[in-house]
């Protein structure tokens, strides 16, 4: 066997083994976690398997958007803006319900409904459509940064209703699409 033989062979190898091994970016978004305070820790680690893969994907979508490294701040953002659907307790079909109600009865009445006894399924279904100002005063209380506590209240809102700074909003935005 000739030397340019090994050659290919070990070159085979090494492309056999990096295609199962992430990208880079992707090895960035899979450590996000190591950002996080130990109480927005504890909120990510509450979070259903879904919506941490939610999580997960959103920041891996913002890594592939990123052409310069990105603040620690953006991506802890990023990562934890459905943070309030913690409180709900609803699954995926509960979800799916509970905006379908939600659309029918109309915002302002889904509102009215939070103060239902707790629990009720007229309270969960408020608490799941209220998820953004519900994940806002959660990060605030785990003492996140400014701009997460700001993704988390303005995710569902225009850019011209969000307080974000407009090429941030569009960009998480553009992260969320996943
Ligand atoms: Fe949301
Ligand atoms: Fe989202």
């Amino acid at each position: 066997m000739t030397s340019s033989h090994f050659g290919s062979v070990k070159h085979l190898i090494k492309r056999f083994i990096f295609s199962f091994l992430p990208a880079r970016k992707d090895r960035q978004a899979l450590e996000f976690t190591t950002l996080l305070n130990p109480k927005e820790l504890i909120l990510f680690n509450a979070q259903s398997r879904v919506d941490k893969k939610h999580s997960y994907r959103n920041v891996q979508k913002l890594f592939t958007l990123a052409d310069a490294p990105l603040e620690p701040d953006i991506v802890i953002a990023s990562a934890l803006h459905d943070i309030g659907k913690i409180e709900s307790g609803f699954g995926i079909f509960g979800r799916v319900f509970a905006t379908c109600v939600a659309a029918i009865a109309g915002l302002s009445r889904v509102d009215d409904w939070s103060r239902d006894r707790s629990g009720s399924i007229k309270h969960r279904i408020a608490v799941y459509v209220q998820h953004p100002e519900i994940g806002a005063a959660l990060l605030d209380e785990a003492e996140s940064n400014k701009i997460a506590i700001a993704w988390a209240r303005d995710h569902h809102k225009r850019l011209d209703e969000s307080t974000l700074e407009p090429s941030l909003f569009a960009t998480l935005s553009r992260a969320d699409r996943v």
